[in-house]
């Protein structure tokens, strides 16, 4: 596989562009030397620049459920774009996105479209501030909920010596440029563990306004809850009269037609979507019941945005959700079984290879790590176990091969309804290459 013309890209790129892209994990952070530039893709599959063709595992991290130009998008895109593209009033394509979302989420009565998960994490804590007038939240080490100062501490991998005592979690800012005042009230936890966090609840419960969680820890690979946390954690939170916050940015619209809400069973009081739910568009929305999505009323608690609700976005949303639940929700079934086949298979290649890759998936989300243990199940054991470098030349060997897995080492890999059997079988035969010359590697 040759790359000359990505290598020009780049150089160019380097001129005019921070690190040649628009996000540090698109660029040199992890693809070395520089990225692949991707030209086109369709269905499961992506073309570079030079023509080389992947099958795509990363689609756009969770952005495309139904894979890349698929035909029902670019007809509806077609059709509707010389209609204009975005209004900023009100319109008929929202409602219609807004009533198909709401059948599908019993747990929510309302919605309001933002663009980006970031945007609706934001406004979501927001609310639970404003609603409760408690200032403080709690969040849990390794959750990722978008670079919102507030939200931003305690998202990324760490040595384990830095942590400090899990009772008492050191609060780890991700970035440069916060002020102390934007997250001395974000309140760290660990997750997967139920005392934990009743331990922060009976000490600080009356001045929290919420516990704000992934469903699945999707920002360290694929880290599923243990069985009945969830359920324990919403107990806790109706018992310590704080609100329950489900970020479904990840899962929404993904592992289930209603997320891990659906899932595990849950209700929570406000809940975030975005990514898989606008089929490659920016398009995110908050939603909950009535009495806790009337605080955006008016501005009461204030959600702007010139943006918000694009209408050619709105089309693909509506169309993606349509299609997915054709059948009595065929495709979120369809993505699930791609992903538990394919967990499967990638852990026996690895077994067969020798090497300590666990893959771990919820559906259609999986992600291998490299690590002694048999299974990863908190956010601790991954930043003490889990070799990082290990993945970085496991995933440059997949693409050497043209299988796209992430190049973001703590990000996960995901299945969409375009993947075929072929796609599989081609990227387990490269799996077991990559893996094997891994093991000769290490045997020299
Ligand atoms: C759980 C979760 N919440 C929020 C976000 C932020 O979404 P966005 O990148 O659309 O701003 C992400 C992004 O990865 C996420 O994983």
């Amino acid at each position: 596989m040759q790359h000359k013309q990505s290598e020009l890209l780049f150089e160019r790129a380097m001129d005019v562009l921070v690190e040649g892209c628009s996000s540090a994990s698109r660029g040199p952070m992890n693809y070395k030397p520089f990225p692949p530039y991707i030209r086109e893709g369709r269905g499961s599959r992506v073309w570079d620049v030079d023509g080389n063709e992947y099958i795509d595992w990363q689609l756009s991290f969770g952005c495309l459920p139904m894979g890349h130009a698929h035909p029902k998008i670019v007809e509806v895109i077609q059709q509707e774009v010389a209609g204009g593209t975005h209004f900023a009033t009100a319109l008929e394509v929202e409602v219609e996105t807004a009533e198909l979302m709401v059948s599908m989420l019993p747990h929510v009565d309302k919605v309001r479209f933002a663009n980006t998960g970031t945007e609706a994490c934001m406004t979501g804590v927001r609310m639970a501030r404003g609603i409760t007038g408690k200032r403080k939240i709690l969040k849990f080490e390794g959750h990722y909920h978008g670079w919102y100062d507030g939200l931003l501490v305690s998202s990324n991998p760490q040595y384990v010596t830095s942590l400090g005592h899990p009772n008492d979690p050191v609060r780890i800012p991700d970035s440069s440029g916060l002020t102390p005042g934007s997250w001395e009230d974000t309140l760290v936890c660990v997750w997967n563990d139920v005392e934990a966090l009743e331990r922060v609840l009976r000490a600080h419960g009356h001045e929290i306004a919420c516990v704000v969680m992934e469903g699945v820890m999707s920002n360290m690979g694929v880290i599923p809850p243990k069985p009945g946390y969830l359920k324990a954690v919403e107990s806790l939170c109706r018992e310590f009269e704080v609100l329950f916050y489900l970020d479904e940015t990840v899962t929404g619209f993904r592992v289930a037609p209603g997320g891990v809400a659906e899932l595990y069973g849950l209700k929570p009081d406000i809940v975030t979507y975005g990514k898989a739910l606008g089929q490659g568009f920016p398009i995110a929305a908050i939603g909950g019941p009535d009495h806790i999505m009337e605080s955006i009323e008016y501005g009461k608690v204030l959600h702007y945005g010139s943006h918000n609700a694009p209408r050619l976005g709105l089309f693909a949303t509506k169309t993606m959700l349509e299609e997915m639940s054709l059948d009595n929700y065929a495709g979120y079934k369809k993505i699930s079984e791609i992903g538990d086949q394919i967990t499967k298979r990638l852990n026996q290649a690895a077994a067969d290879a020798g090497q300590n890759m666990r893959v771990q998936n919820i559906g259609s989300m999986f992600h291998p790590v490299f690590t002694d243990l048999d299974e990863i199940t908190n956010y601790r054991d991954f930043c003490q176990t889990v070799n990082l470098a290990k993945y970085a030349d496991f995933s440059q060997k997949m693409r050497d091969q043209g299988i796209f897995f992430s190049g973001n080492k703590i990000l996960h890999n995901l299945s969409c309804t375009e993947h075929n059997q072929a796609d599989i079988d081609t990227s387990i035969e490269a799996a077991g290459n990559a893996l094997e010359q891994m093991s000769r590697d290490e045997r020299v």
